[in-house]
């Protein structure tokens, strides 16, 4: 059994750990503030969960919003996955966060949360960023940055935000780290990672970047078409004969087509693609929220390959 000089031993060890952990107390207390103890309507949860705003250009007063939910198991040995949707322009919060990788989906009367039992949290501590400032919940105090955004500064403006948050989240500092994301993140994520290779390079405490996905990328307007509409050939959506006529016909380099491959496009969607989600062609279509079949004209994605994708 342990006597009083041990114990007050014991207590003076714990103050010393206390005291040395917090020469970095700044950050903790930082770290603390952004700490999220329950969303409206949430279930119980065992991981820990933190939200707020990173400053990421004072004189213009732009700051990038951020919610990081870690791993309910050892989230310490886990990696970081920070997680960007597309657009450009849509949040990661409502998309990515809500309706895709999160623990949380919002129920049907959007009074309350449910878990979401294939969150990618289960495997990594999960960082949904909100870029570029006007995006989500992200935002500037100098209005033009509104109408000068553009793909350089995202990627400068997500870079400070890593390097700022893991000052503020130093025990994530060394962890490893991979960027995701879909859609017009084909832009977003290689270009975020080109910076921080950058960044490494001249920096004492690098980034332990080690790894980028994406997920329907946008990447290029020529692989991207082409490779959409060889994906409904090779899934027997589209016939031989029509995906023949889209390869002769389309200029697959061109941000708008020809009236001539557009009705291609459209005979392939309306008359040969049948029932089908194009984004999900194993399940079964889903129906509006009154029962009503979901057509193809009320889908909130894009048909068109080479449309602006929104998520
Ligand atoms: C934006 O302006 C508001 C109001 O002055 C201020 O409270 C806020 O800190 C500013 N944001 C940034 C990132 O500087
Ligand atoms: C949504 O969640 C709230 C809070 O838990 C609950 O009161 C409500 O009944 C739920 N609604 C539906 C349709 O599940
Ligand atoms: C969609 O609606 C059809 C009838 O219109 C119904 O048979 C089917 O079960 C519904 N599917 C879902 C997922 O609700």
């Amino acid at each position: 059994m342990a006597n009083n000089t041990q114990i007050l031993n014991l207590i003076s060890m714990a103050l010393l750990l206390l005291f040395v952990s917090n020469s970095e107390g700044h950050s903790a207390a930082e770290e603390e503030a952004d700490r999220i103890s329950a969303l409206p309507g949430q279930p119980k949860v065992t991981f820990p969960q933190f939200s707020g705003y990173v400053t990421v250009n004072k004189v213009a007063g732009r700051a990038l919003f951020y919610w990081l939910t870690e791993s309910p198991n050892s989230p310490s040995s886990k990696p970081l996955v920070i997680w960007l949707n597309g657009g450009p322009g849509c949040s990661s919060v409502a998309y990515g966060a809500s309706e895709e990788i999160g623990p949380f989906r919002i129920n049907k009367s959007a009074s309350g949360l449910y878990l979401n039992k294939f969150s990618w949290n289960n495997v990594a501590n999960l960082l949904f960023l909100e870029t570029p400032a006007g995006v989500g919940f992200s935002y500037t105090n100098r209005s033009s940055d509104l109408l000068d955004t553009g793909d350089r500064r995202t990627a400068m403006d997500s870079l400070e935000f890593l390097i700022r948050w893991l000052d503020r989240f130093p025990r994530y500092k060394n962890r490893e780290v991979y960027i995701t994301g879909e859609s017009y993140a084909g832009h977003y994520v290689p270009q975020l990672a080109r910076q921080i290779m950058v960044y490494n390079k001249k920096s004492k405490h690098p980034i332990n970047l080690k790894g980028i996905m994406v997920g329907n990328a946008v990447t290029d307007n020529y692989y991207d078409n082409l490779g959409t509409v060889t994906y409904w050939w090779s899934h027997a959506m589209i016939s031989d004969k029509t995906y023949q006529q889209l390869i002769n016909t389309c200029d697959f380099r061109r941000q708008k087509e020809s009236n001539e491959c557009e009705s291609l496009y459209s005979y392939a969607m309306d008359q040969e693609f049948g029932n089908i989600d194009q984004y999900n062609i194993y399940a079964p279509p889903c129906n509006n929220s009154d029962g009503s079949r979901f057509t193809r004209h009320s889908m909130r994605l894009p048909n068109r390959p080479h449309s602006v994708p929104i998520s």
